[in-house]
Formats: structure tokens, C-alpha cells, sequence
């Protein structure tokens, strides 16, 4: 008999960045998200986080990340502190990101962390006594969502390797690319083609990486040129919070619209994603598109995979 013991290596641990996670540590996470994919189809749920309690500490606006937590740890039994709208905190008083850590780890089990500042998760988990996870720093990462792509993805090819991979938007801003690509590095994704503006550049640090890892990297103004080259067109929107000059922005947010005609030049197995929320980069004309996985599979999946991560972390 060939008994398999699969290690739990994130028992107790922060997910601050996919840097964080071991290549063989993503299928275990994969598999539990299958589990619970399962679970939810077939029961809705159960009580395995029972007694367990999260605290949702978000500092930025959002609707999927905090949402998807929150509704994971209902649907395994456990409860949830709902900590956002900071006007009406003590975060308003002034109290620091290391005084809301103690306290939020006092009354929780786990925290859930957004806050603009890249670099915050970490700092706030140095503080904290339970384990942290990144929700999104400012314009450093956002792990759960590169996790809960890849899985989206790897449920629609069988192998990752040979795939191209196609980042569009504002790469110098978008936490969620950076995540992604440093996981796709992970993974032995070798082929990038990033498309841009000038001004919005995917940061060296990632570039150095693809290279240092044998990637191959093509870098673009024009996304016509090469969208037929794409297995995953992966799409963002111009980070408006980010800006200093709103001019600069106005100029740039729709400086690559996909549309019906844009996708007419895209493979047929190709994969259209986007973290959301959208912002007129992706035309709604194209939600319809069997390519477009961004409402289809990306939102459900992101429950899946929290489900997993809460319960991989929390119980051993
Ligand atoms: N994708 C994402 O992080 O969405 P929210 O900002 O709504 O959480």
C-alpha cells in the first residue's frame, strides 16, 4: 500500500507573500480547494472552524478580498470582526498598526490584513500572536489572489510550464501582478509578455527575477501585436489611488481597452482574467465571451481557495 503523508506547511503561518509558500506547498493548497469546491456544491459547509474567529482589518476599500474571507469563515463554522471603515475606529484616534495588531490578535485566531502602505502585512505580523494574512499592501502584493488565479488557471491546462502568460494594465502599481508573476516564476513559467504604458512598467525587482529564473520576457506598448501569442491574457486596471498627478491618470486609464474587436486577435483557448473591479479597461461586451473568466470562475474560486488557506492555517 503506498500511504502518502501530505504536510501541512501552513499551520500557523502568515501569508504575507507568495514568496512565503514552497512550490509543492501550492497542490496541497489546490487539492484542499477542490475539498471545499466539494463541500460547498454539496452541503454549503461545515462547522470545522467552529469557535475559530477572524478579524478582517482593512485599511483600503474592497468588496471581493474582504467579502470572500468573511463568507469562507461562515461557511466553515467560524465567526468573523468585521474591522473596515476606519473613520468610525480608534485607527482614527492615531492608534498605530502595531497597537491594532495586539489587540485584534487578543480577540482573534487570525487576521486578515489591507492597508495601503507596501510592507504593512509584514510589519503588522511581526506585532501580531496569530498568524497574518495579506489582503493587499498598498502596491506590494496581494497573495490570495495570485493563489486563487493560478488555480483558475491550472484548472484549464494540464501543465503550467510551456504556457504564455500575458500581463496588461498598470504593472508598476498592481499588487496583484506582482504576486502573480513572482508565483509563475515559482511555478517554471518561462514565457511573459507584460503590455503597458511607459509610465507603468512592471518594477525591475519582478523583471530581474523572470530573467534570473531562464524566463523570457517581452515588454510592449501595444497590445494588438501580441494578444495572439497569449494563453492567459491577464487584465488590470490603472490604480487611480496611486496617483500623485490626476492628469496623468485620466490620460493613462484607458490607454488599452479590450473590447469584441481586440478579442478577435486572441487565441481561441485563450484565458481572459482580471482581479476586478473594472474600470472600463475590459468592455462589458466581452463578460459574454467563453474566454472571459474574470465573473465565471475567478470570484468562486477566490471563496475556494480562502476556504482552504483559513483551514490549512488553522487546523493542523
Ligand atoms: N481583487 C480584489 O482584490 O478585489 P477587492 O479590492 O474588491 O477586494
Amino acid at each position: 500500500m503506498n500511504i502518502q503523508i501530505i504536510m501541512n506547511n501552513y499551520f500557523k503561518k502568515n501569508l504575507v507573500s507568495v514568496e512565503d509558500i514552497k512550490r509543492e506547498d501550492v497542490d496541497v493548497l489546490f487539492n484542499r480547494a477542490d475539498e471545499m469546491k466539494r463541500l460547498v456544491e454539496e452541503k454549503g459547509g461545515d462547522e470545522r472552524l467552529k469557535n475559530k474567529i477572524l478579524a478582517a482589518l482593512f485599511y483600503e476599500p474592497s468588496s471581493r478580498t474582504f467579502s470572500s474571507f468573511i463568507t469562507a469563515m461562515q461557511r466553515l463554522g467560524g465567526g468573523f470582526i468585521p474591522f473596515n471603515g476606519m473613520a468610525n475606529t480608534s485607527v482614527a484616534k492615531g492608534e498605530t498598526l502595531e497597537d491594532t495588531a495586539k489587540v485584534f490578535s487578543t480577540y482573534a485566531d487570525i487576521i486578515v490584513f489591507r492597508h495601503p502602505e507596501k510592507g504593512s502585512s509584514s510589519q503588522i505580523a511581526r506585532t501580531s500572536s496569530v498568524p497574518v494574512i495579506n489582503a493587499g499592501d498598498g502596491i506590494g502584493e496581494h497573495p490570495t489572489q495570485a493563489l486563487l488565479d493560478t488555480y483558475t488557471i491550472s484548472k484549464h491546462f494540464t501543465s503550467l510550464n510551456s504556457l504564455t502568460i500575458g500581463m496588461i494594465g498598470d504593472l508598476l502599481n498592481g499588487r496583484t501582478v506582482h504576486s502573480l508573476a513572482k508565483l509563475f516564476v515559482k511555478l517554471g513559467i518561462k514565457n511573459f509578455i507584460w503590455v503597458s504604458p511607459n509610465l507603468l512598467k512592471m518594477p525591475e525587482e519582478i523583471n530581474n527575477l523572470v530573467t534570473r529564473n531562464g524566463g523570457k520576457l517581452v515588454e510592449t506598448e501595444m497590445l494588438a501585436d501580441v494578444i495572439g501569442e497569449m494563453d492567459v491574457i491577464y487584465d488590470t486596471r490603472v490604480q487611480k489611488e496611486r496617483f500623485t498627478d490626476i492628469a496623468v491618470y485620466e490620460k493613462l486609464k484607458l490607454a488599452c481597452v479590450i473590447n469584441q474587436d481586440v478579442m478577435k486577435k486572441a487565441k481561441k483557448t485563450a484565458l481572459l482574467m482580471h482581479p476586478l473591479p473594472r474600470v472600463g479597461e475590459i468592455s462589458a461586451e466581452v463578460d459574454e465571451d467563453p474566454r472571459a473568466l474574470y465573473f465565471r470562475e475567478q470570484i468562486r474560486n477566490g471563496l475556494y481557495v480562502r476556504m482552504a488557506l483559513l483551514d490549512l492555517i488553522l487546523n493542523k
